[in-house]
């Protein structure tokens, strides 16, 4: 586009703010490996430098947090070396990782259940989620061992034993009680959920936080979605017109969103 026609676009059509909160369903490294005739874990290989090259650009971009589904509570099914595969690309990114992590100000977190963790993934993620935590540019959050309705059960759990021990009322387990009960409360909501290798559903990842989330997805396989194609999906987020239930006009009136 010459400059002048980019200057006509973006003057008829007003650009929404970046989100705050992205999170990818990183998928497609096995297809990735397959078509080259390698073994899936080459797949999974080349995904961890995809991590390394969006996690780099969504702190250049100014994303506050960004949530990357790297192991589902279903992924344990699959055969066991690849199993083993992960935990030790898991452990190796963790290692490897940590000075830019640390120095680049992002505070490492991880959402999921942990302890079914191997230590050889329990202790580098311990380390550096401790390490990190002062960090306030932008939070890398880990989905590991997790799952959407899983994640729910527990925050229900936990409620209910509040319930139970009569700190709380039945009458109060609304939204916000079950909201601040997820493990992402104290991040923001989630504005953009990107899934990659062309699948449309969203697979058990963050059922509670899409709820307004907006949708993206790509055919690119995760271990060819580098910075480029992070930039592609922000820039069409930005085209997008977020209501929240309210009408267009509202929205344009000024009307908070909920
Ligand atoms: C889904 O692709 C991907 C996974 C189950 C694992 C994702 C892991 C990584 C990207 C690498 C390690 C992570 C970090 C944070 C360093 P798939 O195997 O289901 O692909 P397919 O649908 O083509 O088989």
């Amino acid at each position: 586009m010459n400059p002048e026609a980019e200057s006509t676009a973006s003057t008829q059509l007003p650009r929404s703010p970046l989100p705050r909160h992205v999170a990818i369903i990183m998928d497609g490294n096995g297809r990735w490996a397959e078509t080259r005739g390698l073994p899936r874990l080459e797949g999974h290989r080349e995904g961890a430098k995809s991590v390394r090259d969006v996690v780099r650009a969504a702190r250049r971009s100014g994303l506050e947090a960004l949530t990357l589904y790297a192991f589902s509570a279903q992924n344990w099914a699959r055969p066991s070396e690849e199993v083993t595969g992960l935990m030790e690309l898991l452990r190796d990114y963790l290692i490897d990782e940590r000075p830019e992590i640390i120095e680049n100000g992002i505070q490492l977190r991880a959402i999921g259940d942990i302890d079914r963790l191997p230590a050889l993934v329990r202790a580098p993620l311990d380390a550096l989620s401790t390490d990190s935590a002062a960090n306030s540019d932008m939070v890398l959050n880990l989905a590991l061992s997790y799952g959407g309705r899983e994640s729910i059960a527990a925050a229900a759990q936990r409620l209910a034993k509040r319930v139970a021990a009569g700190e709380l009322d039945p009458g109060d387990l609304d939204v916000e009680q079950f909201g601040a009960e997820m493990p992402t409360a104290k991040l923001p909501g989630l504005d953009l959920l990107i899934r990659t290798s062309g699948e449309q559903r969203i697979s058990n990842f963050l059922l509670w936080e899409a709820g307004y989330a907006e949708l993206y997805f790509t055919e690119v396989l995760w271990p060819d979605f580098r910075k480029e194609a992070l930039a592609d999906a922000l820039e069409e987020y930005q085209t997008r017109e977020r209501r929240f239930g309210l009408t267009g006009a509202q929205i344009e009136s000024g009307d908070l969103a909920p």
